[in-house]
């Protein structure tokens, strides 16, 4: 279920993304925390309890909108902007790849 519905600027270019493996459609300009969390309710996993993460202040100074691609690179969500073939992994981070 998607934690943010847009409700305005869909006339935007459409951007073609994936999603921990699933493919959606961004749109031009968005962050990638709105590319995410239109389409899923969270951006990743807590490192601290089994919560799920969503980012917080939206101006890249809490770090809670770490997402990683499918190639291992970090990116703070908020403050990246989404660009064609993104292949982003909210589940599976990599203290939770160390643990199991
Ligand atoms: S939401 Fe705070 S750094 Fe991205």
């Amino acid at each position: 279920m998607a934690r943010l519905h847009r409700i305005g600027e869909t006339g935007r270019p459409p951007v073609a993304i994936e999603i921990d493996g699933v493919a959606v459609t961004a749109l031009a300009g968005d962050t990638l925390q709105v590319a995410i969390l239109t389409h899923v309710d969270a951006l990743r996993a807590s490192e601290f309890d089994a919560g799920r993460r969503a980012g917080f202040c939206l101006m890249a100074a809490c770090q809670d909108c770490w997402v990683w691609t499918a190639e291992g690179e970090r990116l703070r969500a908020c403050s990246t902007e989404v660009a064609p073939g993104m292949r982003i992994i909210t589940r599976g981070s990599p203290w939770q790849l160390e643990q199991s």
